[in-house]
């Protein structure tokens, strides 16, 4: 998803920094994000959040976690701070972070973050893309670098290439998952949906009839 950039979107980001942190300023937080919140509680971070819907339903549901929405486009982050700003103002649980996935660990301390979710990730099907997507062994290896031992992913797509890449990759990586933790199909499977919020890219596909594969891993409790 490319979003065409919006002159607001600077300017906007510049008042609010109480809700939207950037790179540098993400950087300089490392090893204290819990500052940043009301409560200290498990940190779950999106990678990708896009215009932020989840992760907005995500901090109203569970006012016990404090939810980052981590976004590489500065406009898509402006759009979903700016949405979720209007409709609630700046919840005490939910912060934006304006950065790239690939440099999580320099963001975050060793087991700073709780559990990551991948949502809907771009998924770069040519081969000398690889490198790009979400999934790639570079990409895993940083999120270990931020997760505790038995730190979890969760990862929706509607993409079946992408899925059955992600699968495989963490699976040679080491990450854990048994039968329950994989859906081909998760809103035909009563139990598993329970709970789920539902992303942007994700209603758009359920409209249009498609499965939402899904799976969560856990890191080797070593
Ligand atoms: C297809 S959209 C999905 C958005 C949202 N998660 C959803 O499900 O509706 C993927 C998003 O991931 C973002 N993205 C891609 N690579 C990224 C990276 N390395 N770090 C952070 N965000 C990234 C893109 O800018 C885009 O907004």
């Amino acid at each position: 998803m490319h979003l065409r950039s919006k002159p607001w979107a600077q300017p906007w980001l510049a008042e609010h920094t109480d809700l939207v942190i950037d790179q540098t300023r993400a950087q300089a937080q490392r090893g204290k994000w819990q500052q940043l919140f009301d409560k200290r509680q498990p940190i779950h971070l999106e990678i990708g959040s896009g215009k932020g819907q989840f992760i907005k339903e995500m901090a109203k549901q569970h006012p016990d976690i404090n939810y980052i929405g981590m976004e590489i486009q500065e406009t898509a982050v402006a759009i979903a701070a700016r949405k979720s700003f209007e409709e609630v103002g700046v919840l005490p649980n939910l912060r934006y972070l304006y950065g790239n996935g690939s440099g999580v660990e320099t963001y975050f301390e060793p087991a700073e973050v709780q559990k990551i979710y991948l949502n809907f990730s771009d998924p770069w099907p040519k081969k000398r893309h690889e490198s790009r997507r979400l999934t790639y062994p570079s990409f895993l290896r940083s999120y270990q670098a931020v997760l505790p031992a038995a730190g979890e992913i969760e990862f929706k797509t509607d993409n079946r290439h992408l899925f059955e890449y992600s699968l495989l990759t963490m699976l040679n990586f080491g990450l854990q998952m048994t039968p329950a933790d994989l859906s081909l199909d998760l809103h035909a499977d009563e139990d598993k949906v329970a709970g789920n919020v539902e992303t942007e890219y994700e209603q758009k596909f359920l409209a249009k009839g498609q499965p939402i594969y899904w799976l969560r891993a856990h890191l080797e409790d070593k």
